[in-house]
């Protein structure tokens, strides 16, 4: 089991659970997010939010990759980056789900195909999240909008736990659970950067 689970799914659901309770406990006590999350709190002349975000993202070249594909990003203030990461976790979502349910029509083993249903199921559930994530950002809701970007992080990695078992770390819906991860956590930084 270990070793087929290899990769980031155990730690990163670890760390998960603690930004959840960080970000509750922010909310209980009331302190800036910035202050215990080490993100670098936006400079009140921040001419590049890209850069800015990127640096407190995981994975910085995935980040400045991910956005720049987006020319709006250049000028973009830190609210228009989010709803740009969010159409972002949307495509992702909707190519990975049919990427998936490809790979379902084609799957004859019970033990896969179990596995890829529940992939269909965590990515219905994500698609759900990033529309609240982006209805709580048009409300300016970032606190809620927070939370949505974690659970589609959840999502991604509900399904990387389901299909573990018999695709290593290479195969492609397990690097696709991976993009989506890490571009629901570019959602996460913006949320908590607006906060
Ligand atoms: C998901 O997003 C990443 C980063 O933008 C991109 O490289 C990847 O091709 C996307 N995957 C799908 C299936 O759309």
């Amino acid at each position: 089991m270990a070793s087929t689970l290899e990769g980031t799914s155990a730690p990163s659901a670890c760390r998960r659970v603690l930004l959840f309770l960080l970000l509750l406990l922010c909310f209980l006590i009331d302190i800036p997010y910035n202050n215990i999350f080490c993100v670098e709190a936006a400079a009140s002349n921040e001419d590049d939010a890209v850069e800015h975000v990127c640096r407190s993202h995981v994975d910085y070249n995935f980040c400045r990759a991910a956005l720049g594909s987006d020319p709006g990003s250049r000028n973009a203030d830190l609210n228009a980056l989010g709803f740009i990461s969010l159409r972002l976790v949307k495509e992702n979502v909707t190519d990975t789900t049919l990427f998936i349910r490809e790979e379902l029509s084609r799957e004859r083993d019970e033990g896969k195909k179990r596995a890829l249903s529940q992939c269909l199921g965590a990515y219905r559930q994500a698609a759900d999240d990033a529309e609240d994530a982006r209805r709580a950002l048009s409300n300016k809701n970032y606190q809620t909008m927070s939370i949505e970007a974690l659970a589609v992080g959840g999502a991604a990695e509900g399904c990387d736990r389901a299909v573990g078992g018999f695709a290593g770390g290479g195969d492609p819906i397990r690097v696709m659970n991976r993009d989506l991860d890490r571009l629901s956590e570019i959602a996460w930084v913006i949320a908590v950067n607006l906060r």
